[in-house]
């Protein structure tokens, strides 16, 4: 008896941990999605231009703030109800899971189940969202 309490309140912690982590099942799908669609081969055409990255910027401002927060940490005002949380952007960790390519499609294609529905770029824009984000918050300095 004892031991089905304990195996129970296991298995509820683990779910929860789940949850918040960043291999949570919906984006580990997505990643799988993208990569068997080639997105590893993928590079970035605007990666280090300043006036791409100037452009992405504005972009991200204005479609990915609401949710990913002004930092791009996860804060955004329209997140903090979603489950799961907004990824946090700038986490070098959760950046350095995935090729360029795989964020590209996931910013074309979103991820299923969540609240990263697709919001709308171009292909282009999409490249120009990332240079910013990369130039902003992952080469080392
Ligand atoms: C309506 C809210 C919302 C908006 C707007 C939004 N996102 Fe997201 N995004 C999310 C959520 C929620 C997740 C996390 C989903 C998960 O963990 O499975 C996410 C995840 C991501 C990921 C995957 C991160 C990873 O490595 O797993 C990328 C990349 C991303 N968003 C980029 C963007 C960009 C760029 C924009 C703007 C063009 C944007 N998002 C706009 C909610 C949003």
């Amino acid at each position: 008896m004892k031991k089905i309490v304990v195996l129970a309140l296991l298995g509820a912690s683990a779910a929860a941990f789940a949850g918040r982590s960043a291999s949570d099942p919906h984006a580990a799908a997505a990643y799988a999605k993208a990569r068997a669609a080639g997105a590893d081969a993928e590079q970035n055409p605007h990666s280090g231009d300043p006036a791409s990255i100037e452009a992405g910027a504005k972009l991200f401002e204005a479609r990915c703030t609401t949710c990913h927060g002004p930092k791009a940490k996860g804060d955004g005002p329209a997140g903090t109800a979603l489950d799961p949380k907004p990824a946090d952007l700038s986490d070098p960790t959760r950046w350095a899971a995935t090729s360029v390519g795989v964020k590209h499609w996931i910013v074309l294609n979103g991820i299923d189940g969540t609240g990263m529905v697709p919001p709308g770029l171009t292909p282009d824009e999409a490249w120009l969202v990332l240079a910013y984000l990369e130039a902003t918050y992952h080469r080392a300095r």
